[in-house]
């Protein structure tokens, strides 16, 4: 199983923006604490700010053939038709993690242009959404 971990604008920033809301730990730790998690699967992390670097990483589905997404686009997630149609065009099954709880903050984190195509959404767990997600898609469900 090959999966592909996508974090998107500003998630380079974990550990120092907002701690309040996002936590103390670092995108280092994130990624740390997935791979000692030791699963049976071949998993890949990614983080951009760019839209661009995203989009060719979503196309390069079509070559490195991807099981399954797990995707965190950052405020993307509220704006971002280009990065959906990416998906669509490589037809990439994802499940869409927010570490915040989206739904209790701002209106405009509300809209996700997303979660209309993701397998299914995870929000306001934290960091451990991103290991649900990949434990949901291990079960092969
Ligand atoms: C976020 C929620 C977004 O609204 C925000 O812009 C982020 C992080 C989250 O993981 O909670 O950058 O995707």
């Amino acid at each position: 199983m090959k999966i592909l971990v996508i974090n998107g604008v500003n998630l380079n920033m974990l550990g120092k923006r907002e701690p309040e809301m996002y936590g103390k730990l670092s995108l280092l730790d994130l990624e740390n604490s997935i791979k000692s998690l030791d699963f049976k699967a071949d998993i890949e992390f990614f983080q951009s700010n760019s839209e661009e670097d995203i989009i060719h990483k979503i196309h390069s589905q079509k070559e490195l053939k991807y099981d399954f997404g797990v995707f965190n686009f950052g405020a993307h997630t509220h704006t971002n038709i280009a990065i959906r149609d990416a998906i669509l065009s490589v037809n990439f099954r994802f499940y869409e993690v927010h570490i915040s709880n989206v739904f209790a903050r701002e209106e405009f984190r509300h809209v996700s242009f997303f979660s209309d195509i993701a397998e299914g959404s995870i929000v306001g767990f934290g960091f451990d959404g991103y290991e649900y997600a990949i434990r949901k898609i291990l079960k092969g469900e």
